[in-house]
């Protein structure tokens, strides 16, 4: 098998208590001994890559570590034969970028069943603008279909909206005829919401600064809500009969204080989205969903590609709630590729 005998990774490690991450050359043997070798074309950012990168809630166990929970790229080798030398491939979630070496570096090496055939109707890169952000935004979207929730049902809220799993939850369903009312604490970011495809932008705060009732007026049919904590207990009292929501999200703790009544008196459904180990059959049926999107409708600057060497700066923003839209991470961007060894 020819490869390099080293790549370029953003390198996460600990000394001495302190975590330190940069982009590194790193040495093949450094990637576990899993059956296939993908050489990545892109990757992109995602809260949980930042959580990893900077050794918080116990994301990733042990460093040194390569982040990177999404991979999209061309497979060199397969030693299991299900893929041929030069498919292009997805892989997102399972242990990949957690406790796995993920998509921010050169090259992945993953067993045959995390690995997808990507879809023929779209690229690798707008395999990543959606990525594990936008899987799970569709991932949501197919769970309150399962639930019955139709454009005619009623508006859908999302929550955190213009963050990756928000932003892209706004765009599909308002490409799937559904009127969605996009709920965001960024003042300043109505035009973006508009421009995917929101039909109300409203102030996070109107949803979470209400009375403490147990039942609330009813103003969604269903929602995605993305921030978890305080947050998912508002939607949840505010969701009208037989609604439903999709919810994902713990940037506001894990904790959910809750009362029965939405769900024995309302009748309403909380729906567990668990992206990274989404059953294969449901994620290529959700990858289908997602390459049956129209794309050039996304509005223009909807996302942009950075190096490794941008990431630090990247992954800030992004634990500070501070992102708007998607971050596609190109591994090799700024590097000339090594000479491989035969
Ligand atoms: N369960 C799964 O399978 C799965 C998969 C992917 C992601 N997730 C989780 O889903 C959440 C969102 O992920 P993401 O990648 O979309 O992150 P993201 O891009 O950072 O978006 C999160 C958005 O939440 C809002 N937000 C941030 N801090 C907040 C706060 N203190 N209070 C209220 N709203 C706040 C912000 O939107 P506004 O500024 O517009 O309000 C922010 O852009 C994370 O917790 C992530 O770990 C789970």
């Amino acid at each position: 098998m020819n490869h390099p005998e080293s790549f370029k990774a953003f390198f996460v490690q600990q000394k001495e208590g302190k975590t330190t991450a940069g982009v590194n050359t790193v040495l093949f043997d450094f990637l576990p001994a899993h059956g296939i070798l993908i050489r990545v074309h892109y990757s992109s950012l995602n809260y949980k890559d930042a959580l990893s990168a900077t050794a918080q809630n116990k994301v990733t166990r042990s460093y040194p570590h390569i982040p990177g929970i999404d991979a999209a790229g061309v497979v060199e080798h397969d030693a299991s034969g299900t893929f041929n030398e030069g498919e292009e491939v997805i892989v997102t979630g399972h242990d990949l970028g957690t406790n796995t070496s993920g998509g921010f570096g050169e090259y992945i090496r993953v067993p045959s069943e995390w690995v997808l055939p990507k879809p023929s109707t779209i690229s690798l890169e707008q395999s990543m603008i959606f990525g594990t952000a936008g899987f799970t935004a569709m991932y949501g979207i197919e769970r309150l279909k399962r639930e019955l929730i139709t454009p005619d049902s009623g508006p859908v809220l999302v929550t955190g909206a213009t963050g990756g799993v928000g932003s892209l939850a706004v765009f599909a369903l308002s490409q799937m005829g559904y009127e969605v009312h996009a709920a965001t604490r960024k003042t300043g970011a109505s035009d973006f919401l508009l421009s995917l495809g929101a039909d109300q932008v409203i102030d996070t705060s109107d949803v979470s600064d209400v009375a403490d009732s147990p039942l609330l007026s009813r103003k969604w049919a269903a929602a995605i809500e993305t921030v978890g904590g305080s947050l998912l207990d508002a939607v949840l009292r505010q969701i009208q009969d037989k609604g439903a929501v999709a919810c994902c999200g713990n940037i506001l703790g894990k904790e959910l204080q809750t009362n029965v009544y939405p769900f024995i008196l309302r009748g309403i459904s909380l729906l567990g989205i668990d992206s990274a180990f989404c059953v294969r059959e449901l994620r290529e049926q959700i990858w289908d969903n997602i390459a049956s999107i129209d794309f050039s409708k996304l509005p223009e600057n909807y996302y942009r590609i950075i190096s490794l060497a941008e990431l630090p700066f990247e992954i800030q923003k992004i634990l500070e709630g501070d992102q708007t839209g998607r971050v596609l991470v190109d591994p090799s961007k700024g590097y000339k590729r090594k000479k491989r060894r035969t």
